[in-house]
C-alpha cells in the first residue's frame, strides 16, 4: 500500500486495556499513529496496578496523548492474589531501562469497569483491544453482558495455540487471571486473538533499538531504552552475550493486537473454538483450541490470528515509534 493510501485507511476508533509493560507502551505507539484511541484503562499486570498506571500516563505524554482519557483498573484477578508480576521482563517499575519519569498529569478515574461500559454504550464502532490480564474486560462483561454484542470486537493480546510463557501450557496474560479470561472467551463477544505463537512471528533485535536511538528525539531513544532492557531480558533468559545477544528476538507481543485490526492483510486468521483452562493443575491459564480438522465449525467463535508478515509488522512499529 502506498503512503498516500495508508493515510486514507479508517483508524478504528479503540480502547486499549493494559498493564504497561514495555510492550504496551509499543502498542500504544501503535494506536496513537494508526486508530483513534478513544480511552486508556489500566489494570495489574506486569507490575502493580500504581506503576502500570504511571506508566500508561508516561506513554500519553511520549506520544502526545494529552487529550486521551486514562482511568485505573482492578488492582488484581478476580479471584484474589495474583501468581506475580512480570519483574523479569519489565521490571520493578514496570518499565525499567530508560531514566524513571513523572508523568505530566494524573489519571482521570479510578473506575476503569464502569467507564469502558460506558464507552461502549456511547461509541458506535468501538474496538476493545486488551493487552494484560483481563480483569477490567470480565468485570465490564459481568456487570453490563449488553456490551458484548456492542462492541465491534476485542482484540486480545493473550493465550497461545502451542506452549506458555509462565508455565509451559499458560501465557502471561491469560495465567495471570484465568478466570477473567475464562469470562471473556465466553461472552460471546467478538474475539481475535493473538497468542505466543503468532506474537514470536513479530520480533526485534538489537537493530530496533538502535533504529530508535539514531533517530534522536525524546520519544524514540526513550522507546530506544526500553528495547535495550527488554530485548536484553530475552538475550538474558537464553544466556547469550555478544552479537548472539544482540541478535536475539524479542517478541513485540502488545503491538500485534492493534496491528491485528489496523493492518489485517499482515496477518492469517482461522476461526476455532477456543476455552480458558482454569482447574487443571498443569494447564490451569491455558488457551485450549481445537484444532482438529474435523472440528464443529459451529463451535468456533474465536478469529485466532495464527501467522504474521513478521518483518513488515516489525517495521510499521518502529515507524510509529519515530517520531
Ligand atoms: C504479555 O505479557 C506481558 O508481559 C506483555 O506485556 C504481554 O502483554 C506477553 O505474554
Ligand atoms: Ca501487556
Amino acid at each position: 500500500m502506498t503512503v498516500a493510501a495508508e493515510s486514507e485507511r479508517i483508524r478504528p476508533r479503540v480502547l486499549i486495556d493494559c498493564d504497561p509493560g514495555h510492550d504496551d507502551v509499543l502498542a500504544i505507539g501503535v494506536a496513537a499513529r494508526h486508530c483513534h484511541i478513544v480511552a486508556i484503562t489500566t489494570v495489574a499486570g506486569n507490575s502493580p496496578l500504581v506503576n502500570t498506571t504511571r506508566n500508561a500516563l508516561i506513554a500519553t505524554d511520549l506520544f502526545a496523548l494529552g487529550q486521551v482519557p486514562v482511568h485505573s483498573g482492578a488492582a488484581g484477578p478476580l479471584n484474589g492474589s495474583s501468581g506475580g508480576f512480570a519483574t523479569g521482563a519489565h521490571g520493578r517499575s514496570g518499565l525499567d531501562g530508560p531514566l524513571p519519569r513523572t508523568p505530566s498529569r494524573g489519571a482521570d478515574g479510578d473506575d476503569a469497569v464502569s467507564f469502558i461500559i460506558e464507552t461502549v454504550r456511547r461509541e458506535e464502532g468501538l474496538w476493545l483491544v486488551p493487552i494484560g490480564p483481563l480483569t477490567n474486560i470480565a468485570l465490564a462483561l459481568r456487570r453490563a453482558p449488553d456490551i458484548a454484542s456492542r462492541v465491534t470486537g476485542i482484540s486480545i493480546m493473550g493465550g497461545s495455540l502451542t506452549h506458555g510463557n509462565v508455565t509451559s501450557a499458560a501465557e502471561f496474560n491469560i495465567w495471570f487471571d484465568p478466570e477473567a479470561a475464562a469470562e471473556v472467551f465466553n461472552s460471546g463477544a467478538a474475539l481475535r486473538m493473538c497468542g505466543l505463537d503468532l506474537t514470536h512471528q513479530v520480533a526485534a533485535d538489537g537493530r530496533f533499538a538502535d533504529a530508535l536511538s539514531a533517530h534522536g528525539t525524546d520519544t524514540s531513544q526513550f522507546c530506544a531504552e526500553l528495547m535495550h532492557f527488554y530485548q536484553g531480558y530475552a538475550a538474558r533468559t537464553q544466556g547469550l552475550t555478544g552479537e548472539a545477544a544482540y541478535a536475539a528476538p524479542a517478541p513485540l507481543h502488545d503491538p500485534c493486537a492493534v496491528l491485528a485490526i489496523t493492518h489485517p492483510e499482515l496477518f492469517s486468521i482461522q476461526r476455532l473454538h477456543v476455552v480458558v483452562e482454569t482447574a487443571g493443575t498443569q494447564t490451569r491459564g491455558m488457551t485450549h483450541a481445537d484444532t482438529r480438522p474435523w472440528a464443529n465449525p459451529a463451535e468456533a467463535t474465536v478469529d485466532v490470528v495464527v501467522s504474521a508478515d513478521g518483518p513488515r509488522a516489525v517495521a510499521m512499529v518502529l515507524d510509529a515509534l519515530l517520531l
